[in-house]
């Protein structure tokens, strides 16, 4: 039940050696794979690392929380810029870029965002991820203020269709090993 995991799942930051069966891992991957994103352009790239040498490496420029490469898998997620436009080809964001701060809000929301549409499937209820507004057209209309931003307007009720499975990438092309 996804509400179980949900409610279950906890940050965890000590692991035992044991390895993860390659099925759980490609389970894992397939579920990132398959999440919704807006024109179905999924901007991502998820680099899996083993190797131990590039575990610590990562752990090491991740806060140099070493605990980090005590896992015996490292997923790296990369959202790819240019995927949403041409227009972003080349495009350098980085922390200091103006307003990332902002971005951070964003990121923490989708997660919340996630979360209701997983649960909303496991209650028997359709849902969809609509972003197809503009901050100045609805933020009036909904009485929101400049200083906050709209990321999704999700309907939810019990569906009236079953909508045909829409195409992914498939994991080679979103996948990396060890690095990019
Ligand atoms: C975007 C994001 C970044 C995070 N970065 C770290 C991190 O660098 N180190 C860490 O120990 N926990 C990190 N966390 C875990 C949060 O501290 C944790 O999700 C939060 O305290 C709630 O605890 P819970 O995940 O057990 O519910 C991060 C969580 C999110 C969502």
């Amino acid at each position: 039940m996804m509400i179980e995991s949900i409610k279950h799942r906890r940050s965890v930051r000590k692991f035992q050696e044991k390895p993860i069966e390659e099925e759980k891992l490609l389970e894992i991957l397939e579920a990132a794979r398959l999440a919704p994103s807006g024109n179905n352009k999924q901007p991502w790239v998820f680099i899996v690392i083993k190797n131990e040498e590039n575990r610590k490496k990562v752990a090491q420029v991740t806060g140099e929380q070493l605990w980090i490469a005590s896992a015996p898998v490292v997923i790296v997620a990369v959202a790819d810029l240019s995927a949403r436009s041409d227009r972003f080809e080349g495009q350098y964001l980085d922390e200091e870029s103006p307003q990332f701060d902002l971005k951070r809000s964003i990121r923490d929301t989708a997660i919340a965002v996630e979360h209701i549409l997983l649960e909303a499937d496991n209650q028997g209820l359709g849902t969809c991820w609509c972003g197809a507004f503009r901050q100045k057209t609805i933020r009036p209309v909904l009485n929101i203020p400049d200083d906050k931003f709209v990321l999704a307007v999700i309907p939810l009720g019990y569906a009236d269709e079953a909508p045909k499975a829409r195409p992914r990438k498939d994991l080679e092309t979103i996948l990396r090993y060890e690095r990019w």
